[in-house]
């Protein structure tokens, strides 16, 4: 086969490094890559945005699959547009995309099937939402409608602070038309999970389930940011857990999208508050997670592209995935003033080193210059995974792995995993 990877972040590496290890797979491109993912496939310069380019690109070279990392291209079409064209493509189409392109959308379809969520009210009308805010206890949760980078969501402690995000997003419409519509919703108190599967658009196949740490500081401190860091399996999610979010959540998804003529074929991923009522719904995104698939991809046993192939041309999946009976820890380093301003151009030393075959350097913010160095290029630079038979070893090597990397002013976080550690209560079995 020959496969086809869209995007350049640490997600897009993790998938190529899988991909590159199954016998299914003569050649991988990449579009537009990064250093990590050279090594691996053939980058092509073509931005993940640019469905026209990226069409032309896989009917000329004959690509059997083409897997899609970012949500831009899924929630503008892409699919839909290889399809018209007879080219297989792995994800949603963009009607099923909206599941995470509108979270009206999403709200409006978990509230008519009752799949459990946060309460909430969408508003169209700056006043209306503005007099509602006086109503309303807090914390309270105030969102944009549409794409917003992962960055749409405010949790509001004060009236004020909700009309500070308010205003951003209707009036200064800092995300564009994607603040037309507001959601304010109910605060969920509990711990957070990630859970993704892929789907036929029927059947589920599920990946472990995975903890993502968005805050930028230590004890979730600090402004939300694509990911610091993550690990598998969250232990939050005990096996009972897993039940009620499939039987409860994501089946009743899925059988949702059929309902509404959206069947939802691809990776389908739910963002969870795990709360004193049991698992509800904080977001779906179409895609894979990042950092998550940084370390669901490595506990991976089988041949993923396999499964890719077969929901892309239009077969159903029925069996589990084989799993590694391991757990793995990504820890990301990121430039310094991220998700602010930061600088890139720096150096990056230590990636030369070979640090040990349960250890994964997978690139994100990454660039090489011409004199063959690699320097930062972004905020979130690079995720270190390491995978180990148990979570405490699987810290420790992602942590070891970290320090022997270094680039002026990198910075990560000192916490990722530490969550996990009272719910597992010195065992370390899954
Ligand atoms: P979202 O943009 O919907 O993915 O939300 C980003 C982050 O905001 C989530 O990962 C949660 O940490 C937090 N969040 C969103 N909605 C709620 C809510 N209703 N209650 C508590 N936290 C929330
Ligand atoms: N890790 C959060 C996301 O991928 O949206």
């Amino acid at each position: 086969m020959r496969v086809l990877v869209i995007g350049n972040g640490g997600r897009e590496h993790a998938l190529v490094w899988k991909f590159s290890q199954s016998i299914l797979v003569e050649k991988i491109y990449c579009a537009p890559g990064n250093p990590g993912i050279r090594e691996l496939a053939e980058c092509i310069d073509i931005a993940p945005d640019d469905i026209p380019s990226l069409l032309s690109f896989a009917a000329e070279n004959e690509v059997d699959l083409t897997v899609v990392g970012p949500e831009g291209p899924l929630v503008n079409g892409i699919v839909d547009q290889f399809e018209a064209k007879g080219l297989h493509i792995f994800g949603p189409s963009a009607r099923a995309a909206e599941l995470e392109g509108s979270k009206v959308f999403t709200k409006y379809l978990l509230d008519k099937y009752h799949i459990p969520t946060a309460d909430c009210i969408v508003f169209e009308k700056y006043e209306e939402a503005r007099d509602y805010l006086n109503e309303v206890s807090y914390p309270t949760v105030v969102k944009a409608d549409g794409l917003a980078a992962g960055k749409g969501t405010f949790i509001c402690a004060t009236l004020e602070e909700a009309v500070t995000a308010l205003d951003k997003i209707m009036i200064e419409r800092i995300f564009g038309k994607s603040g037309k519509k507001v959601i304010v919703e109910e605060f969920m108190q509990g711990e957070e999970a990630s859970i993704i599967a892929i789907t036929d658009g029927e059947n589920l196949v599920y990946l472990p389930s995975a903890q993502d740490h968005k805050a930028i500081f230590d004890n979730d401190e600090g402004p939300n940011t694509g990911g610091m860091g993550a690990y598998a399996p969250a232990p939050v999610m005990t096996d009972a857990l897993l039940e009620r979010v499939h039987t409860e959540i994501m089946l009743p998804a899925v059988r949702a999208m059929v309902l509404e003529n959206r069947p939802y074929r691809g990776v389908l991923y739910a963002g969870l508050m795990i709360t004193a009522d049991g698992p509800k719904v904080v977001e779906f995104n179409c895609r894979f997670g990042d950092p998550e698939t940084q370390v669901l991809l490595p506990l991976v046993r089988d041949d993923i592209v396999e499964l890719m192939h077969t929901v892309a041309i239009g077969k159903l999946i029925k069996s589990q995935l084989n799993l590694h009976n391991d757990w793995a820890m990504c820890v990301v380093i990121a430039s310094g003033g991220y998700p602010g301003r930061y600088e890139n151009g720096q150096e990056i030393f230590g990636l030369e080193r070979p640090l040990g075959d349960d250890i994964m350097v997978f690139h994100a913010g990454t660039k090489s210059t011409e004199d063959g160095k690699v320097v930062t290029n972004g905020g979130r630079v690079l995720g270190v995974t390491a995978r180990a038979g148990d979570f405490y070893a699987a810290r420790e090597r992602a942590y070891w792995a970290v320090g022997k990397i270094t680039f002026d002013k990198a910075y990560y976080r000192k916490d990722i995993g530490l969550k996990a550690q009272k719910h597992l209560q010195g065992s370390t079995k899954k």
